[in-house]
């Protein structure tokens, strides 16, 4: 039809991604967005329970999250790992380095996401399998404010590896070296399975399929790494 005419000069992409994707998502766009100029997107940024009634409405293209929903009729193809951690401030007791048992987390006060979070769903199964639960002393209902609040020292928090590269980097943030942690998670793109993709969503989704993970660099944890010297006349 006329959309295949025209190809890939126009085109409009819904793309709805998790919260924690964001971190990510928009350096993608701006790769494929460079390639494809003439493509413009509407993006949504939601926690998990916000992607899972995006694809019951249909009112999007593609959506990026942490698992396939399930009992959703759908297309998911994981693309890229999504370790989950356990982070604290750097000067925290238990950021020495040495091995955490699992269990000890149960005496920390924790900043947990809010419920219909994916982050905090694996989280909470992977401790109840084990019998364990955590004390959530406060509940936040973004990444960036359980950074905030982990950095200030109100206590621990689990979060996608991506959504900390830079405070790992700068040393404001320690990844804690817990048993059973990191939790291995995947990303995935997701469709409707029988939607017809238009040519600009197709066009993305090959892009993410085949070179997303070239993105993806392990963060450093500086933490570790001894602060500069004052200079001796400061
Ligand atoms: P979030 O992340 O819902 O915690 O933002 C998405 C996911 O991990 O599925």
């Amino acid at each position: 039809g006329l959309e295949a005419l025209r190809g890939l000069n126009s085109g409009r992409l819904r793309l709805t991604v998790a919260s924690t994707a964001n971190y990510f998502a928009t350096d993608l766009l701006a790769t494929f967005t460079r390639r494809q100029p003439g493509i413009t997107f509407q993006l949504e940024v939601t926690n998990r329970e916000g992607v899972i009634r995006r694809i019951q409405d249909n009112e999007m293209d593609l959506a990026v999250m942490g698992k396939p929903p399930e009992g959703l009729d759908v297309v998911a193809e994981p693309f890229m790992p999504n370790p989950l951690v356990v982070i604290a401030s750097p000067d925290h007791p238990l950021a020495s380095g040495e091995q955490i048992p699992l269990e000890r987390l149960q005496d920390e006060i924790f900043v947990l996401r809010e419920t219909g979070s994916g982050t905090r769903n694996t989280v909470e199964r992977f401790l109840e399998q084990r019998g364990l639960t955590l004390r959530g002393g406060l509940q936040m209902s973004s990444n960036e404010a359980i950074k905030q609040s982990v950095q200030a020292g109100l206590g621990l928090g689990v979060v996608s590896i991506h959504t900390v590269a830079l405070e790992l980097e700068l040393g404001r943030l320690s990844i804690l070296n817990v048993e059973g942690f990191p939790l291995e998670r995947h990303w995935y793109l997701v469709h409707r399975a029988g939607k017809r993709l238009s040519p600009a969503a197709d066009a993305f989704r090959r892009f993410i399929i085949e070179e997303a993970h070239q993105h993806w660099r392990p963060p450093q944890n500086n933490a570790a790494v001894e602060p500069p010297q004052q200079s001796p006349g400061l």
